[in-house]
């Protein structure tokens, strides 16, 4: 008989379970908060679905060359001017399959099989899943409150010898983020000992604290991979890219286009009007600021009041180990019986995620006041 292959063999993503879960829930009749799920519960802005009704009607939607449409990338380019005051010439733009697609296409690119690759735990489930299923060595780093939950240069020291750090800034699923000094520290750490850095940097723009940080202000080597799916909030349109250095855009380009021959076409023609609609975009950034204040504020009196600094992204992680020691039971319990979906820390940390939970608010302000009311009642 035929087995998957090993490489398959890769953890389930709980958040995915919780989300059927829930749904289920709700088609039998019961009111369900969804703070589970990553993703803006807003389309996306209107200018993009205007360039995309365009398009549909005026293009023929065919494949783009694989890095992407030119316009789209000069977008990019100028975006990189804006946000950031640095010069990313388009010639090191590729536009991909989400970012997601990115992740892929840059640890093919970037990473010899058998490489030793770090991650922060707890960190996106998926980085572990890629990793593994493309060969690579995962080497998770605890990360903790005291370091905001990200690495440092003292943990990667620690760590033997390494190929490539992912870093998230803001991370999923605690939302921290690393300052200018400690970005700088990593970069450089990364750049005089050979290592790969690959910086996620999708959830840029949703920040409460101070502006995002690229890994490329201080480090040009470094592969960066960004997404429209959030900020932006269009996460199925699977529009992503990266910013990549000279040596691997030769591979990068063969790479997409064998994989995906290109990214979703109707999805560049609407992701090019993005860059214009940012006015909609800080709409939804107010909403996540009043939806974290609510939870910030609320929270503590409702008995969870171990949490991470939520400084970017639209998470909350909270440590509720006063409540329970298995976070999975502790989830179904708030969804069976209060109706609140979110996500225990496990599918983030399978050590130690035992002992916390996500909460996403990305969602409504009205839902996250009755969340902390039910959780109030309940806890
Ligand atoms: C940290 C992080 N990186 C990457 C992704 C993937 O995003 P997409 O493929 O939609 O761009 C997610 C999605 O939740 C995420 O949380």
């Amino acid at each position: 008989m035929f087995n998957p292959a090993s490489r398959a063999e890769i953890d389930p993503f709980i958040v995915m379970q919780m989300m059927s879960d829930a749904t289920k829930r709700e088609a039998a009749g019961d009111n369900v908060l969804h703070l589970e799920i990553g993703q803006p519960s807003t389309p996306a802005p209107k200018g993009v679905l205007k360039a995309a009704r365009v398009a549909l009607c005026n293009d023929k939607i065919g494949y783009t060359v694989p890095l992407g449409m030119t316009k789209m990338r000069e977008k990019i380019s100028k975006h990189y001017r804006k946000w950031y005051g640095i010069e990313v010439s388009i010639e090191r733009i590729a536009v991909t399959t989400g970012s997601s697609g990115g992740f892929s296409i840059a640890v093919l690119s970037a990473l010899e099989h058998g490489s030793r690759v770090a991650i922060a735990s707890p960190g996106y489930p998926a980085y572990r899943n890629i990793l593994k299923s493309l060969g690579t060595e995962v080497v998770c780093l605890p990360a903790d409150a005291k370091d905001r939950f990200q690495p440092t240069v003292a943990k990667l020291e620690k760590a033997g010898k390494l190929d490539g750090l992912i870093i998230a800034s803001p991370s999923n699923p605690t939302g921290t983020m690393l300052n200018e000094k400690a970005m700088k520290k990593i970069t450089h750490w990364c750049q005089t000992n050979g290592v790969r850095l690959i910086s996620d940097e999708v959830y840029h723009g949703i920040n409460f604290r101070h502006r995002p940080i690229s890994a490329l202000e201080s480090n040009p080597d470094a592969i960066v991979i960004n997404s429209f799916s959030k900020y932006f909030s269009m996460t199925g349109w699977r529009i992503g890219w990266m910013v990549i250095p000279p040596e691997l855009l030769t591979s990068v380009e063969r790479l997409i286009a064998s994989f995906f021959i290109s990214a979703p076409t109707i999805s560049q023609f609407g992701a090019i009007a993005a860059f214009d609609c940012i006015e909609e975009a800080q709409k939804n950034l107010n909403r996540y600021t009043l939806n974290r204040d609510i939870l910030l504020n609320q929270l503590p009196s409702a008995w969870l009041d171990n949490l991470a600094p939520a400084d970017g992204a639209f998470y909350i992680y909270a440590n509720v180990a006063k409540h329970t020691n298995d976070s999975r039971k502790f989830c179904k319990r708030l969804l069976t019986e209060i109706g609140i979906a979110c996500t225990p820390g496990i599918d983030f940390d399978p050590s130690r995620g035992h002992a916390t939970i996500r909460l996403s608010f990305a969602g409504s302000s009205k839902d996250m006041m009755e969340a902390c009311k039910r959780l109030k009642a309940w806890l």
